[in-house]
């Protein structure tokens, strides 16, 4: 058995702000942040929180995939930013929503968090240990920035998307996945601190590892670019997403983006885009999709999508 994704949801706060704003605040400017970043406006969390953005999140997905609450076994949240360190994200959204019979746990991975709760829920349907299950990945980065710290503020969002995962039969892919202690020290935030970051370093690494890993999923699964219909890239910088689609020598309309309207949402990136692009029937059943993330750690990975 396989899971099938059949529902999606996602949720931003009404609350934005765009570069113009930023740059009362700190030394930077509109040209600058979007010729570096590609990104225009993040949304940022007034009243909302990591859970309250993952509930409203759950529910869309839940409503979408038709089923009840009662039908998740598994419930699993990707976040760097709990509210609090216990109970978890995914116990706080289990209670909100009443998925009284899941499962439930947090599992963090940054950028890449979304990424591995995938293949998390993909490995424990293939075991037969559950068959529905709602996935989230929720962000608050908002409260783990330094908003005076030009390098790293411009780039970051707060949101949360969703997708509700059902067993059906079907071909499990192969994933590529990958960690790397050793290079920890490029992206880091301390208990009480804000995200800092080696941003060149960063950079470097997404534009070599991404295609990378992509290359090795396709071949693991003896798949070539042209039978995927959209490469899902997390949403952190729009320079490493052209600089990946050249270096795969792949057009960049394969390359779907909404980080110019939200920023870097961390685990919460690929499950919004895929999201919005589902609403906007972007979708079709039977496609291919590469998913691939890259963040802290450092991690990154790739996995085939059946839509
Ligand atoms: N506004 C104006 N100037 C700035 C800003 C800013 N917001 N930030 C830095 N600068 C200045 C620097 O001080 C430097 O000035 P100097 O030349 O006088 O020293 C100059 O701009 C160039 O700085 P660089 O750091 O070399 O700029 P770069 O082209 O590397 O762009 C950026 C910085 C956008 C952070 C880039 O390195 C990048 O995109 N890195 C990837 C990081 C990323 O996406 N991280 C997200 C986390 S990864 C993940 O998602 C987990």
């Amino acid at each position: 058995m396989i899971g099938k994704i059949c529902g999606t949801g996602s949720y931003v706060p009404v609350e934005y702000m765009d570069n113009h704003e930023l740059s009362r605040t700190v030394e930077t400017s509109d040209e600058w942040i979007r010729e570096r970043t590609g990104i225009v406006k993040r949304h940022i969390a007034k009243e909302d929180t990591t859970v309250s953005m993952a509930v409203k999140a759950a529910k869309q997905a839940l409503t979408d995939s038709e089923l009840c609450e009662e039908e998740i076994d598994l419930l699993i949240v990707s976040t760097i930013s709990s509210n609090v360190i216990l109970p978890c994200t995914a116990c706080e959204v289990q209670k909100e929503i009443h998925a009284i019979n899941a499962t439930c746990f947090d599992l963090n991975a940054a950028c890449t968090g979304f990424l591995f709760a995938y293949n998390t829920a993909q490995a424990y349907i293939a075991a037969g240990m559950c068959k529905n299950v709602l996935l989230i990945g929720a962000e608050c980065l908002s409260t783990l920035i330094d908003w005076k710290d030009r390098t790293t503020c411009i780039l970051f969002g707060d949101g949360a998307g969703a997708v509700v995962l059902r067993a059906e039969k079907g071909n499990l892919y192969r994933t590529v996945s990958c960690s790397d202690g050793r290079k920890g020290t490029a992206l880091t935030c301390d208990t009480g601190d804000y995200i800092k970051m080696n941003g060149q370093e960063v950079f470097k690494f997404a534009v070599r590892q991404v295609p990378e890993a992509i290359a090795g999923v396709l071949k693991e699964n003896n798949l070539k670019e042209e039978d995927i219909a959209h490469f899902i890239l997390h949403q952190a910088n729009r320079r490493i997403v052209e600089a990946v689609a050249r270096r795969m020598n792949v057009e960049l309309d394969k390359f779907p983006m909404n980080l110019q309207e939200y920023g870097n949402t961390s685990s919460a990136s690929i499950p919004l885009l895929l999201d919005e692009m589902n609403r906007q029937g972007k979708l079709k059943r039977g496609q291919k999709l590469i998913l691939a993330g890259f963040g802290a750690g450092l991690s990154w990975g790739a996995s085939v999508l059946e839509w």
